[in-house]
Order: C-alpha cells, then sequence, then structure tokens
C-alpha cells in the first residue's frame, strides 16, 4: 500500500517514502524533494502523494482538428447525428420495445457499411438467423455487415479488438453480460459497467459504437440514466404504436444541436425517410371542423406543421374528464385555468379531450395558443378558418408572448399553402409574402376576434 509517500521526484514523478540525493525510478540526482500530498482524504482512499503525468495543455485558440465524420445519407438521420457519425463515438438509442429501434439500426448499419465503414452489428437479442431474415425483408442482405449473435462481452470485447471495425451495433445494452459483475443480465450494474466498457473501448480504439437500449415504463433508459452520462449522442426513437410514423429525437449531442429530429414512416418494407413531414401530418386532415386547429411547431432546426384536435362534451361524471395525447396534462390544466379565469370560459362540468394528430408528441410551449384555440372552438362549436395557422405562448397574466423562428414557422406555413396566421404581437414583426398576419397582445383579446365569445 502506498503510504506516507511524502517525497517525490520532480523528473519522473516517483513517490518516496524518504528523502534521497538520487531518484531511483529514472537516476536523475538532486531532484527529490518533500512534497504535500496531492489530496487528503482518509488514508487508503484518497490519492495520497504518489504523483502522476502532466497533462499537456492547450490555449482556447488552437484549433483542434475537427473529429471526422461519415454520412449514412439518409438526410433525416444525418441531421439527428448533427451532420453525420463521428469516429469514436458513444451513442445510445433508446426507445420502446417494438417500435423499431432494431429495424432502424440494420438500415443504418448498412448505409454506414456501403459508404465505406467496416460495421459489425452485434445481437444480444435475436439470433443470426432473425437478423438475416429481417435483413432479407429489408433488401439489405447483400450489405457487408458483419453479424454476430452474442451477450457474453468479454466476447465481445475481444472480437472487436481483433476485428477493429469503425462502427459496432450493439442491440441491446440490456442484454450484454459482463463476466466481473455479479448480477443478472439488465440489472442496473450489469448494464452500468456493459456500458461503461464499451465507451472506454470505443474512445481508445477510434471505434463508434451504438448501443440500443430498452426504455421501462416511466420513460427512463432501464439501467437508470447512468448510461446517459457516459456516452456522446443520446437519441430516442418515439411514436404511437397504431400510427406509421417514427420520430428520432437526440436529446443530447456533444457533436451537434439537442433537440434535432428526424421522421420516418415504418413500411413494409422497413423505414422510409420522410422529407416534408409537415404534408404529412396534415395529409389526413378533413374539412374544417370546430376544436381542429393546425399548429405551426419547430421541431429542433425544421418547422413543422401539425393539427391539434380538441373535444369539449357535457360530463356525465361528478369529475369532469382531462384527457391528453401528445401533449402535457399539466400545461392543458394551466391553459383551461387561464381561459377560466381571464377570457371567462369555463369548463365546469365539461370533459376536455386533446389530441395531436399523427401521434406526434409536442413539448414547446409555443403551442399553448393553438391548444387553447383549439379549446375555445370546440367549446363554442365554431371552426377557425381552414386556411389559418396558430402559434403563441400564453402566460399565466392571460399575454401572448411571441416565440422564437417566427417567420420560419410563417415560411412554411405559406408553403404549404396556408394564407393566415394568428400570432402574438411583437417588437419586430416578420412577414411572409402570401401570408396575413393577425396580432393579438393577450388572450381575452383573441378568442373574443377569433371567436366573438364574452
Ligand atoms: P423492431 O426493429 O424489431 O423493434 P425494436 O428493435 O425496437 O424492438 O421492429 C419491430 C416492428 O417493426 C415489428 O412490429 C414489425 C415492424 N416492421 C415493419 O413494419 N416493417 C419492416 O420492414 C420491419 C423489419 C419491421
Ligand atoms: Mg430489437
Amino acid at each position: 500500500m502506498a503510504k506516507d509517500l511524502n517525497f517525490s521526484c520532480s523528473e519522473c514523478g516517483a513517490a518516496f517514502r524518504k528523502w534521497s540525493g538520487q531518484c531511483d525510478a529514472c537516476q536523475s540526482w538532486n531532484t527529490i524533494s518533500e512534497s504535500k500530498a496531492l489530496s487528503s482524504g482518509p488514508k487508503g482512499k484518497s490519492l495520497g502523494a504518489i504523483r502522476g503525468n502532466a497533462i499537456p495543455l492547450t490555449d482556447l485558440d488552437t484549433q483542434e482538428q475537427e473529429p471526422p465524420r461519415t454520412e449514412a445519407g439518409v438526410g433525416e438521420l444525418d441531421r439527428v447525428l448533427g451532420g453525420g457519425l463521428v469516429k469514436a463515438s458513444a451513442l445510445l438509442v433508446g426507445g420502446d420495445p417494438g417500435i423499431g429501434k432494431s429495424t432502424l439500426l440494420l438500415q443504418a448499419a448498412a448505409r454506414f457499411a456501403r459508404n465505406g465503414l467496416k460495421v459489425i452489428y452485434i445481437s444480444g437479442e435475436e439470433s443470426n438467423a432473425q437478423v438475416q431474415m429481417r435483413a432479407r425483408r429489408l433488401g439489405l442482405e447483400k450489405s457487408p455487415v458483419m453479424l454476430a449473435s452474442e451477450t457474453n462481452l468479454r466476447d465481445i470485447l475481444t472480437t472487436l479488438e481483433e476485428e477493429k471495425p469503425d462502427l459496432a451495433i450493439i442491440d441491446s445494452i440490456q442484454t450484454m453480460w459482463a463476466d466481473n459483475v455479479d448480477s443478472a443480465p439488465g440489472s442496473v450494474s450489469q448494464v452500468r459497467s456493459s456500458a461503461h466498457e464499451l465507451t472506454t473501448f470505443a474512445k481508445r480504439n477510434g471505434m463508434a459504437v451504438i448501443m440500443v437500449g430498452h426504455v421501462t415504463k416511466e420513460g427512463a433508459i432501464a439501467g437508470p440514466r447512468v448510461v446517459e452520462h457516459m456516452v456522446d449522442t443520446v437519441l430516442y426513437f418515439e411514436g404511437e404504436r397504431g400510427h406509421q410514423f417514427r420520430i428520432l429525437r437526440s436529446v443530447k449531442n456533444r457533436f451537434g444541436p439537442a433537440d434535432e429530429i428526424g421522421v420516418f414512416e415504418m413500411t413494409g418494407k422497413g423505414l422510409a425517410e420522410v422529407k416534408n413531414p409537415s404534408a404529412l401530418f396534415l395529409s389526413e386532415r378533413g374539412p374544417p371542423a370546430p376544436g381542429s386547429v393546425v399548429f405551426a411547431g419547430i421541431e429542433g432546426s425544421r418547422p413543422m406543421l401539425c393539427e391539434i384536435q380538441a373535444l369539449v362534451a357535457p360530463s356525465p361524471h361528478s369529475q369532469p374528464r382531462r384527457s391528453v395525447v401528445g401533449w402535457d396534462g399539466g400545461r392543458l390544466a394551466m391553459i383551461m385555468a387561464v381561459l377560466e379565469s381571464r377570457c371567462g370560459v369555463p369548463f365546469t362540468g365539461l370533459d376536455v379531450y386533446l389530441n395531436v394528430a399523427g401521434g406526434l408528441r409536442i413539448s414547446e410551449p409555443g403551442a399553448d395558443l393553438a391548444v387553447a384555440a383549439a379549446l375555445v372552438s370546440a367549446r363554442e362549436d365554431a371552426a377557425l378558418p381552414a386556411e389559418a395557422v396558430v402559434f403563441g405562448e400564453i402566460s399565466l397574466s392571460g399575454a401572448l408572448r411571441p416565440v422564437v423562428q417566427s417567420e420560419n414557422r410563417l415560411k412554411e406555413a405559406q408553403k404549404l399553402g396556408f394564407t393566415t396566421a394568428i400570432l402574438p404581437q411583437q417588437a419586430k414583426q416578420p412577414s411572409v409574402e402570401g401570408l396575413g398576419l393577425r396580432h393579438a397582445t393577450d388572450l381575452a383579446g383573441f378568442v373574443e376576434e377569433v371567436f366573438g365569445a364574452r
């Protein structure tokens, strides 16, 4: 045990118990001096006096080379990755079981392989035959992707060290089993140590690793969030089971913007990218109906229009129902409270249902005004003009706040044939040709102007 090593060599850093004229380690003379311990703390638990190597320091100005990236050639995927897959990085792709993670990654593997990367796909869940069957269904059986069905982490790392791939895909991290950890695969400690081993291996060997993680009911990647902290990029693959749309969302990205999304459609032949999601999300919209409002939203860097639907009906229950799909329930309660107390539009004794069409999940507060419009429209049984989009944030006082990227939202609306936009008043009003703007400063004014209600 390293105890009381209070002398160290200034040349090589070796630590000694007592002073001497020559360093035993590097043979230099007169380099040993008494030094304070590196850290203080209980003996045996702190770093003590032993010195490590000095790290070379640099300034902020020196340009380090950007890490090399490889594009998949699938726009929706590359954008979410921040412009391609970065060498020596670790990614986590989370999602509900059955949402299409294995399908997405097999397709991505084939793309990267075609673009010159050496790719190994390791499945801990399916046999080689099952993966090959999926590959045939996707028309990818001729892709130069190497395949293995294995869960033993030691064997996997040995193989990766020998093969030296550019990209390894681990499907899934919950099935991995490190033989030095004394618990079952899928347990927190197994997941944590497998992810740590794979991540450090990837960094050391210049390999990119993509790990699949199943999400628990509560939405956290099982084996708690420790894995999210270890990796460079965390992507979530989301979607509603009954819908064919799938959204790949970056929630953390050290090499690109977070909150960027890619939209895909699950077809009989795997995932197809959706280049114009607004058109797709609005394609199922019928003639103008009460309770239906088109929201001009922003997801990451791209504008996206979608339909918000509300239904308000007299409740047979003593406690009326409030049901939300695709939006935040707490936020809905807040907007109903503002409508009630600032605009005199009560919802007592009424059931309220809110739905974002197409299985989309919206989280930006910019949807407040569209939600309020849908609620009032449903309650008053008055449809909004069909060619109008709505966006804006509502504050508790009932005032409307402008939102980011108004101009992009308006341009997208204009591109899709809308002629009117209803938005909050703001200092520098954007203008888009062919689009009439209607401004409102507060919610009460908006309700009165649009619906003529109280
Ligand atoms: P999968 O990738 O196995 O999901 P995960 O790995 O996230 O558990 O995908 C499962 C679903 O995708 C399954 O219900 C079938 C469907 N699917 C298609 O609709 N088309 C296809 O071409 C493929 C391969 C799967
Ligand atoms: Mg799978």
